[in-house]
C-alpha cells in the first residue's frame, strides 16, 4: 500500500513539474536494435510530368528533330515581313531510322523567312546567361544566313546570334549570344535569310547555366534539389514508363546513348495516360539517357538503380507480352547493361562507355526486373532473368516487383511465390490516403527477419485519392508520410530502401499528382513531403536504438510516432517524432546508455493547417526551422507543437 501511495505522489509531483500533459520516452542509446543502410533513403526518376523532357534535361527546344506525330507541333511557321517562303517536311527513311524527318525551308527573298519554336510551355531564359544554339543542316544555296533570335514574351528580340550554312553534307553549326533579359515565356525565331533553300535538323537550344556547366546538360536547380537530399540510391527511368503502354513504347537503354541526333524520339506513354490531363506534346528524346542517369547518380553520391523491362508491356494498358521462348534480347538488354555500367574497358559494353567518356565502372550493385509487374507471366519471366543475371553476374541484387498495392491477392501471391524464390529485395509501392500511412506504421514490426529485404519503392500520401487531379502536396500528407517513416526507420533491418514517388512535376505539364518537386521553366520549390525526405536522408544516423513509451514502439499513442537512431561517425543520437494531434504536447526522452551533453539541435516542420502547400511564389511555407534546446542530464525535453515533426540531434559520449 506504502509502494502505490509513494508511486502516486512521484507522478503527481512529475505532473506538476512538466505538466498533464508530459510523455516520458525512454531511449537506450547503447542497444543497437538495427543497421541503417548508408543507401537507404532514395530517389525515384520517371519522365512523367514532364520530369525529363520539359524538365531536367536543359533542352528549351521541343520536337527539335520534327519526330513528333505532328511534325510541326511546337513550331509556328514566320512570314517576316509578309515575304513568301515554305516549310516542307522530308523524311530520310531507311537512310536514317532514328532520326528519318527534317524540314526542308525555302526564302524567296533576301528578307527573311523561317519559323519559331515556343519551347516547354514557354522557354525559360535568364538576363545574362549564354545560350548555346546548335542545328544540324545542308544546303546547295549559296550566300545563306540563319539568324537566330530570342523573343521575351512581348515578342522583342532578347538575344540574337546566326550561323551561315555552307556545306552539301549534313553539318552541325553551332553559335552563342547572351540573353538581355529573364523571361519565362520567351520562345525562338530561326529566320533564313538569302534566297535559297536549306535542310535543318535538330534545332537545339540550350543554356550555359547546366548541372555542372555540362554542354547539353540538365537543369542545374533541379539537379541541385536533389543533392540536397543527399539521396543513397536513384531509381530510373521509372515507373511505368520502363514497361511503355505497348512494348513498342518501353524503354530501351541502348537507344539512350551516344549521339543525341541518333537517340530515337517516342512517344511518352504519359502523353495520353490521362485524358483528363492529356499531354499530346509530350514525347521521350532520350537527351537524358542512361549515360546521364548513371552519371546524376555518381554526381550527387547515390547508388544507381535501374530498373529494365520484363518483356511486358504496363499492367494497367495492353499488357502486351513478349512470349518466353522470345525473351532472349530483353535478357540480353540486362546482360549488356550491367556490362555498360561495371565492364572494364575491354569488353564490348565497356568499351562503349568509355567511348562516350567516362571509363570509369559506375559500380552497379541492383537491377530492378520489371516495373510494377504481377501474376504468373511475371514469374516466369523473372525467373528466366534471374537465372541469366546470376549465371554472369552473381553478387548483382535482383529487385523484384510485389506489383501497384500494398495487400490484396496480387501482393500476398507475389509475396508468397518470391520469398519462396529466395529474391533479394521486395518492390513494395504504396499510394494511400494519410490515414493509411499512419495506421500502418507499424507495417514491418512483424516482418520476417530473415527474409528478402522491403524496398519501399513507391509511395505517396493522396490527398484526396490515387490519381485525382485534386490530390495536393499538403501538410497532412507529408506529416502522415513523416509518421510512417519513423516505422521504416525502425524496422530497418527489414526496410533497406525508400522513395517517394513521382519526383518532378512541371506545374503547366503534370499528368499525376502529388509529386516531390514542383518547377516551372525557371523555377522550383519543395513541397513539404521533399522537406520530411531531405530530413530523413540527412538524419539517419548509422544504427537503430529503441525509442519506447510504456516499453512500447511508438506508433500512434497519443497520435505521436517516433524512432531514434544513433550516429557512430558524429557520436550523436537523433530522435524522431511527429505530433500528429491538434494539441501541444510535452516530451522528456529519458537517454540510458549514453550520455547526451550539451544543447541539441531540434529542427521542425510544422503548421496549424493541414491543408497548407508550398508553392513557386511561397516555397518555404512548410519547410524545416532549426533551433536549439537545452539538455538536462540524461534528459532531452521538447514541447511538440501541434501537427509537428520535431528531429532532435544531440552529441553523446559512450
Ligand atoms: O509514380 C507514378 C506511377 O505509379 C509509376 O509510373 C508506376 O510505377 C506507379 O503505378
Amino acid at each position: 500500500m506504502k509502494k502505490y501511495f509513494l508511486a502516486l505522489c512521484t507522478t503527481i509531483i512529475a505532473c506538476h513539474a512538466f505538466g498533464q500533459s508530459e510523455k516520458t520516452y525512454q531511449i537506450d542509446a547503447g542497444k543497437i536494435k538495427a543497421h541503417v543502410q548508408p543507401n537507404m533513403y532514395g530517389i525515384f526518376f520517371e519522365d512523367i510530368n514532364m520530369a525529363g523532357d520539359g524538365g531536367v534535361y536543359a533542352e528549351l527546344v521541343k520536337n527539335r528533330s520534327f519526330e513528333f506525330k505532328e511534325p510541326l507541333m511546337g513550331w509556328t511557321e514566320i512570314n517576316k515581313d509578309g515575304v513568301d517562303g515554305s516549310i516542307l517536311v522530308l523524311n530520310r527513311g531507311e537512310a536514317n531510322s532514328n532520326n528519318p524527318r527534317f524540314i526542308h525551308v525555302t526564302s524567296t527573298s533576301a528578307k527573311g523567312y523561317g519559323l519559331s519554336n515556343e519551347g516547354f510551355r514557354g522557354m525559360g531564359v535568364k538576363k545574362g546567361n549564354q545560350y548555346h544554339f546548335s542545328v544540324l543542316a545542308k544546303t546547295e544555296s549559296k550566300g545563306l544566313s540563319l539568324q537566330i533570335e530570342l523573343l521575351n514574351a512581348k515578342g522583342d528580340v532578347i538575344g540574337n546570334t546566326a550561323v551561315l550554312p555552307s556545306s552539301k553534307e549534313w553539318k552541325k553549326y553551332t553559335a552563342s549570344f547572351t540573353a538581355a533579359e529573364t523571361d519565362p515565356k520567351a520562345s525562338l525565331k530561326v529566320l533564313l535569310k538569302g534566297i535559297g533553300a536549306v535542310d535543318l535538323d535538330m534545332i537545339s537550344l540550350f543554356p550555359q547555366d547546366t548541372w555542372k556547366q555540362r554542354p547539353g546538360g540538365l537543369r542545374a536547380d533541379l539537379v541541385q534539389k536533389l543533392d540536397d537530399m543527399k539521396p543513397g540510391f536513384l531509381r530510373f527511368p521509372g515507373g511505368c514508363i520502363v514497361e511503355g503502354r505497348e512494348l513498342d513504347t518501353r524503354y530501351q537503354w541502348k537507344r539512350t546513348i551516344g549521339d543525341v541526333a541518333n537517340r530515337r524520339m517516342i512517344i511518352n506513354r504519359w502523353n495520353t495516360e490521362f485524358a483528363h490531363r492529356s499531354t499530346p506534346d509530350y514525347y521521350q528524346s532520350f537527351g537524358l539517357g542512361f549515360l546521364e542517369y548513371f552519371e546524376i547518380a555518381e554526381d550527387i553520391g547515390a547508388s544507381p538503380l535501374p530498373i529494365i523491362n520484363c518483356g511486358m508491356a504496363c499492367q494497367f494498358n495492353t499488357c502486351e507480352l513478349v512470349p518466353v521462348n522470345q525473351l532472349g534480347p530483353y535478357v540480353q538488354d540486362a546482360l549488356d547493361l550491367i556490362e555498360f555500367a561495371n565492364g572494364p574497358v575491354n569488353t564490348k559494353w565497356g568499351k562503349k562507355r568509355t567511348e562516350l567518356g567516362h571509363p570509369k565502372p559506375f559500380n552497379l550493385k541492383m537491377l530492378g526486373v520489371g516495373n510494377e509487374q504481377w501474376g504468373p507471366q511475371y514469374i516466369e519471366r523473372y525467373k528466366i532473368f534471374e537465372k541469366a543475371i546470376h549465371a554472369k553476374y552473381p553478387q548483382i541484387k535482383l529487385v523484384s516487383s510485389l506489383g501497384p498495392f500494398p495487400g490484396g491477392d496480387i501482393f500476398n501471391s507475389a509475396n508468397k511465390t518470391f520469398r519462396k524464390l529466395g529474391a533479394s529485395i521486395l518492390d513494395e509501392h504504396y499510394y494511400n490516403s494519410p490515414e493509411w500511412f499512419m495506421k500502418n506504421v507499424k507495417r514491418y514490426d512483424n516482418y520476417d527477419r530473415k527474409g528478402p529485404k522491403i524496398f519501399a519503392g513507391e509511395y505517396a500520401a493522396q490527398s484526396v485519392v490515387t490519381g485525382s487531379p485534386e490530390n495536393k502536396n499538403t501538410w497532412k500528407c507529408a506529416m502522415a508520410e513523416a509518421a510512417f517513416m519513423t516505422g521504416l526507420e525502425r524496422n530497418a533491418d527489414v526496410v533497406t530502401m525508400a522513395s517517394y514517388a513521382p519526383l518532378f512535376a512541371h506545374v503547366e505539364g503534370w499528368q499525376w499528382t502529388p509529386d516531390l518537386i514542383w518547377f516551372d521553366s525557371l523555377n522550383s520549390y519543395g513541397t513539404p513531403n521533399y522537406y520530411v525526405q531531405q530530413l530523413y536522408s540527412l538524419n539517419k544516423g548509422t544504427d537503430v536504438v529503441p525509442l519506447t513509451l510504456n516499453n512500447e514502439a511508438v506508433s500512434g499513442q497519443d497520435s505521436c510516432f517516433a524512432s531514434a537512431t544513433i550516429d557512430n561517425n558524429t557520436h550523436e543520437l537523433i530522435i524522431k517524432i511527429v505530433n500528429a494531434g491538434k494539441q501541444e504536447q510535452k516530451a522528456q526522452f529519458v537517454v540510458n546508455g549514453a550520455a547526451p551533453g550539451g544543447q541539441a539541435t531540434l529542427t521542425v516542420m510544422k503548421s496549424d493547417d493541414l491543408n497548407v502547400v508550398n508553392s513557386l511564389t511561397e516555397p518555404l511555407t512548410i519547410s524545416p526551422q532549426k533551433s536549439k534546446i537545452e539538455v538536462d542530464k540524461n534528459l532531452v525535453k521538447l514541447n511538440m507543437k501541434p501537427y509537428s515533426f520535431n528531429v532532435i540531434r544531440v552529441s553523446i559520449t559512450k
